[in-house]
């Protein structure tokens, strides 16, 4: 796949694009195949490369993946506890879930730490100490982690921040522990509440998924199960503000619209025009966009991961817009990357100054992380001339068919 995205800016957008299943939900259901006795079906999974690297990691262990349509059918009859100690395991955040997964299903684990985007520190220590709560002992050498249990028994956990991973990993290892785990202060995003579904299909007995408590009932063996995986709420935030910054009439399908409602409420505020459906959001048009404050905050508070697309829409909009990211206050490298644009943004210690109304140009310029990439792309359909976006590799970990799904709209990108 080639590194490099070009755009040609300035190309108004228009139509229907359909936002693909979501990253952050498969990330977590699939590590969770290793823990059924049985086959499971995952419809409609993400084509995107850190799907194909977890998918890899499920074959090391043993498990038989095999697509047919829009359905992936995995079979874990022969799961083996195989170490992780693989490149691969580097490649993304979410090769962490084999923690749980694997401490679940066979008491022990030995990988590598997990990689991912760079955006400042991100400990897992609330992770590790689930796992110690539910009687596991960890060891950790170098970038070697290892943990292991003679047996997990049921626990109360509270979480000291309302950690997406550390809930959905603890999750994962208490559905085969004895007795109750109850996790209190969980995260409550979408796709824990995804999981949990899936798990349930499957035959654990979770409670209050979405909620700040949920309840594990551990029980001795998980069943197959056929899921859908939720849409993409923060690859349906990016089109819905690519929308808003070049577009005119674009429908966006596949969304819950209840899931980017932070969002959405927002864009009103700056002036972007909408028509929210049961399943789709359509952006009609802005009048002169405001300039606006943003802080991100656990769901529902308004997504970190969409405060660096939207600060490219800011880009455009009239006087001083502020952002403030609580989560990763250290997540600001698209920042510079929209300067050598024309952008004049000021950032420093967790938050943002957007001065808007400064015309954008194509540039040269990189894809720091994941969500720097799709802030950088919709730019690059904001601004006057060529932009070249190095590091690509960034957008394909979470976007799906994103060359495809943009050029249908109109956009003049490759
Ligand atoms: N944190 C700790 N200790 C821990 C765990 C987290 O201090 O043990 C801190 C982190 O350093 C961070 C905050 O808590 O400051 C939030 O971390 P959280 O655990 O909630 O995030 P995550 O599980 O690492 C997931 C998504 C991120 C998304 C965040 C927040 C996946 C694979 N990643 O990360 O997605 O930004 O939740 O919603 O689900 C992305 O998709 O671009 C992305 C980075």
């Amino acid at each position: 796949m080639k590194d490099v995205i070009k755009i040609r800016g300035n190309h108004k957008l228009s139509g229907e694009v359909t936002v693909s299943s979501c990253k952050n939900s498969a990330v977590a259901i699939l590590p969770a195949v290793v823990l059924a006795s049985e086959v499971v079906k995952l419809y409609d999974v993400p084509d995107i490369e850190d799907i194909k690297v977890l998918i890899k990691l499920l074959e090391l262990l043993g498990v038989e993946a095999s697509k047919k349509g829009d359905c992936i059918t995995f079979d874990s009859t022969n799961v083996k506890n195989i170490d992780l100690l693989d490149d691969d395991v580097k490649k993304l955040r979410a090769s962490y879930y084999f923690m749980g997964a694997l401490l679940g299903r066979f008491k022990h684990v030995k990988m590598y730490s997990p990689g991912g985007c760079n955006l400042g520190p991100r400990p897992i220590d609330l992770h590790l100490k689930g796992f110690e709560a539910l009687g596991a002992k960890i060891s950790q050498h170098g970038d070697v982690i290892e943990i292991d249990a003679d047996e997990l028994i049921g626990d109360e956990i509270y979480l000291d921040f309302a950690s997406v991973g550390a809930t959905i990993n603890i999750m994962l290892a208490a559905c085969f522990a004895k007795g109750r785990t109850t996790i209190n202060n969980a995260a409550k995003e979408p796709e824990i509440i995804d999981l949990s579904s899936m798990l349930n299909k499957m035959g654990a007995r979770i409670r209050g998924a979405g909620t700040s408590e949920i309840t594990i009932d551990g029980i001795n063996r998980l069943k197959g199960c056929i899921h859908d995986i939720i849409p993409d709420r923060i690859e349906a935030g990016t089109y819905i503000i690519a929308a808003a910054a070049v577009g005119n009439n674009v429908k966006v399908n596949n969304v819950i619209p209840q899931h980017i409602e932070a969002l959405t409420s927002k864009l009103e505020e700056m002036g972007v025009i909408m028509q929210i459906g049961s399943d789709y959001v359509k952006v009609v048009g802005c009048n002169d966009l405001l300039a606006t404050d943003v802080k991100t905050q656990p769901f529902p508070g308004f997504a970190t991961d969409l405060q660096q697309p939207l600060t490219a829409l800011m880009c455009l909009a009239k006087g001083d817009s502020h952002i403030e990211d609580t989560i990763y206050p250290e997540r600001f490298k698209h920042c510079d990357e929209l300067n050598k644009m024309g952008a004049s943004i000021k950032y420093h210690k967790g938050s943002s100054t957007i001065h808007g109304g400064t015309p954008l140009t194509g540039s040269d310029i990189t894809a720091r992380d994941l969500r720097c990439g799709a802030a950088l792309v919709i730019a690059g359909l904001i601004a006057d001339g060529e932009t070249i976006i190095h590091d690509a590799y960034h957008i394909y970990r979470g976007y799906d068919s994103i060359i495809e799904k943009l050029r249908a709209l109109g956009a003049d990108i490759e």
